[in-house]
């Protein structure tokens, strides 16, 4: 049999051992390919609701060639255009040197080469000498290109493609398992940015698996470890831990710690999840934690300790006007641990936080990508901090992500040895590397994993 009949194309097949070459993550012609392809196909997400509040307030989102521009034409209209001057193509709004966007509040966009203006609709209000075209400058022909754009999540969400089928189609099953987690009255806690020498597959594969925990973070053998797991839900992927019957809130992200005392470990795995990661809890979750000690008996079981501690911190949040959501155990075990949004964007989901990363490629280079992650929260009414996106270097990202960035340029370095045969991924904990590799063979027409003998 050829490697083209034994191409994967099923969710079925990606329960057994498969192998994907490293076309996808090498090749500059696939990288070029993926903008039309991939990038102008697909929905994305392009930044978050609340940083265009007010009227006239806009961010834009780029893409690979494309630049989109996103704004608040009034309370209900979001509006989202591609970010160039139908005149001669100038870009209309400069991303500020350094920074990851542009960001603002405009009541018209005027380009700075011959000053076409236009409205918050995108249509083009003034040009100068506009008899010179003899009439033929109609709405039609001045108005800014537009760009497909909904909401979900908190999330603004831009596709280019006229064509393409609705946000909701696209996202399936996401928005039923992770709505009751009321992602959208999250406020970011931080937002840092970076770019890594390799492709932005690479960079996604870095999180989206548990099987890398135990050996790239080992400080956080001692917490205890569940076994992981990575499922297909269409397009998307998802990835969690299998928690012992009577702790299926430790499926979710709230675990406690294992070993003789779990008060102890529980406090101990949070103190230091909050000084070394900065991610997936918060500094309530962190001093209900610390008190389990005093708080309860030294024999206390860990079920009880997980419901004591997360019962806990959830009074300390409403009595400063925090409401967490309330999740069914069941539903927090189904949706796992993180989400991986096709084809580049990742929410690790609760009830009170949530860590989200996502890389792009670096212009058309398959060897460099911008990948940004952010931590969120909720936070009482009108208290969450003004962030902004922070460009990064890796010494002053939190340590366990430097832990896991010291994989990037190595894993795209090795994968161009010679004596690389191509990515095989577990086709248990890793299922979703094997997904998303499947799914990107749809768009791309290449790069299919490829089963195993
Ligand atoms: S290119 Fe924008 S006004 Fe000329
Ligand atoms: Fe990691």
């Amino acid at each position: 049999m050829n490697d083209a009949t034994r191409t994967v194309a099923s969710v079925e097949q990606l329960e057994a051992p498969v192998i994907i070459g490293t076309e996808a993550y090498l090749s500059p012609d696939y990288a070029r390919a993926e903008r039309d392809r991939l990038w102008r196909k697909a929905w994305l997400q392009a930044g978050r609701i609340e940083d265009i509040a007010e009227t006239g307030d806009f961010v834009t989102f780029d893409i690979h060639d494309d630049s989109i521009i996103i704004v608040r034409e009034d309370a209900q209209t979001i509006r989202a255009f591609h970010n160039v001057c139908v005149h001669r193509g100038r870009k209309l709004v400069d991303t500020p040197p350094g920074q990851r966007n542009a960001r603002g509040n405009r009541r018209s966009f005027i380009c700075g080469f011959h000053g076409w203006s236009y409205g918050l609709d995108g249509n083009c209000t003034y040009i100068p000498h506009k008899e010179d075209w003899q009439g033929s400058l109609t709405d039609d022909r001045t108005r800014l290109s537009g760009v497909k754009c909904e909401t979900w999540g908190g999330w603004l969400w831009i596709n280019m493609d006229p064509e393409s089928v609705s946000l909701d189609a696209w996202l399936g099953v996401v928005p039923e398992m992770l709505d009751p987690y009321q992602l959208h009255n999250m406020r970011a806690r931080w937002r840092k940015w970076i770019v890594f020498d390799c492709n932005w597959k690479v960079a996604m594969e870095a999180f989206n698996e548990t099987y890398h925990v135990a050996t790239t973070h080992p400080e956080f053998n001692a917490f205890g470890q569940f076994r992981g797991w990575a499922r297909i839900q269409g397009l998307h992927t998802h990835i969690g831990y299998e928690a012992p019957k009577g702790l299926e809130e430790d499926a979710g992200k709230m675990r406690t710690g294992t070993g003789a005392d779990p008060r102890r470990s529980t406090a101990e795995m949070q103190m230091f999840t909050w000084e070394n990661a900065n991610t997936n809890t918060t500094m309530t979750l962190v001093n209900a934690a610390k008190r389990l000690i005093d708080e309860l008996p030294e024999d206390t079981p860990a079920s009880e300790v997980s419901r004591h501690w997360i019962s806990t911190a959830r009074a300390d949040d409403e009595r400063r006007g925090v409401v967490w959501p309330t999740v069914d155990p069941m539903h927090t075990a189904k949706a796992g641990t993180a989400w991986q949004i096709f084809p580049n964007f990742q929410i690790g989901h609760a009830v009170n936080n949530m860590l989200c990363y996502m890389a792009r490629p670096w212009g058309n280079d398959p060897d460099r990508c911008i990948f940004e992650a952010a931590v969120y929260e909720l936070y009482p009414e009108g208290e969450a901090p003004e962030t902004r996106w922070e460009y990064t270097e890796p010494d002053n990202w939190p340590p366990v992500l430097q832990q896991d960035f010291a994989n990037m340029a190595a894993v795209q370095q090795g994968m161009k040895s010679a004596g690389f045969k191509g990515t095989q991924p577990n086709p248990y904990m890793e299922r979703s590397t094997a997904s998303l590799h499947m799914n990107l063979a749809k768009f791309m027409g290449a790069g299919a994993p490829v089963a195993r003998d």
